[in-house]
């Protein structure tokens, strides 16, 4: 399929998602959200994919921001329509069925902490920096990042930096559970491509059935949470993939799964 601002390639079951806009630092404009949204609306479809890594073109920036020379011609109604679209592709990410890693490789602003954070896992470059500075333009954020930013690392920290705007560096945003782990700028891609691949290993219908345990948690009660767990346990136990799991560790030998 043909794009116009992301790269993407599977190899070995990895969908490699680049946001290719390089000399705006990868800032999200329309064509771009448009591309995303055909590229993970095929990744769902798609049985060769089993991870998806998203990450950004160049040395500086992961994503910069939805694109502020469009956000500035935004009246009221479009404002609404600009921030849906956003929400609804940033959603079906999160919702993707499918872990989605973030390799965060520089700047992490505003739409770009918030593509971040639709991601479930985030690994970060030492150089990467992260922040929701729509204060300093006079509007917040629209992309989720008030409700994502504020469930990851709890409502004091979001608040200091949603309502500062404040930019944050790749070891702050590990101490306070914004990202997952931080490697040097050259080790980043191969580092999320080895997790991806661990991930890619396991039994793929376990993982998207806990994956969506682990993604509903936030819209569920306690108890429909753990109705839905174990409905998602009862589920797998009907795959070929539980039988060879277990039959495996019975025997003392490693699992061969077909994902059936
Ligand atoms: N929207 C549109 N263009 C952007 C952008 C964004 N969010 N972020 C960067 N760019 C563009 C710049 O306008 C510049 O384009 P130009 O070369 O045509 O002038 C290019 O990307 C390089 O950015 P520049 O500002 O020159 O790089 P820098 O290293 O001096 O600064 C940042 C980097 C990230 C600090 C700075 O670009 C910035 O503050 N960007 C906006 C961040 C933001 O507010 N994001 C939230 C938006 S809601």
């Amino acid at each position: 399929m043909e794009y116009k601002n992301i790269l993407f390639e599977i190899k070995n079951n990895i969908g490699y998602v680049t946001i290719n806009r390089p000399d705006k630092l990868n800032a999200l404009n329309d064509e771009t959200l448009d591309d995303l949204k055909k590229c993970f609306s095929g990744i769902k479809e798609d049985y060769g994919v089993s991870v998806v890594i998203v990450a950004g073109a160049g040395e500086k920036a992961f994503v910069a921001g939805a694109d502020i020379s469009e956000i500035h011609k935004l009246n009221v109604i479009a404002a609404k329509h600009f921030a849906e679209k956003g929400q609804s592709i940033f959603n079906l990410i999160e919702k993707l069925g499918k872990p989605v890693i973030a390799a965060v490789n520089g700047y992490a602003l505003g739409g770009g902490c918030e593509l971040a954070l639709a991601c479930h896992i985030r690994l970060a470059s030492e150089n990467a920096k992260f922040g929701q500075p729509e204060v300093n333009l006079g509007i917040t954020p629209g992309y989720g990042g008030t409700q994502r930013l504020t469930r990851l690392i709890n409502s004091g920290r979001s608040a200091e930096l949603i309502l500062t705007g404040d930019v944050i560096d790749a070891n702050e945003a590990l101490r306070i559970g914004l990202v997952n782990k931080v490697y040097p700028a050259s080790e980043l891609i191969v580092k999320a491509t080895e997790l991806a691949e661990k991930i890619s290993s396991k039994a793929q219908i376990a993982v998207s059935m806990a994956l969506r345990s682990i993604v509903s948690c936030d819209e569920l009660s306690e108890t429909e949470g753990q109705n839905l767990e174990s409905g998602m346990f009862a589920l797998c136990c009907g795959t070929e993939d539980f039988k060879e799991g277990t039959n495996a560790f019975l025997e003392k030998r490693k699992p061969h799964f077909t994902n059936q």
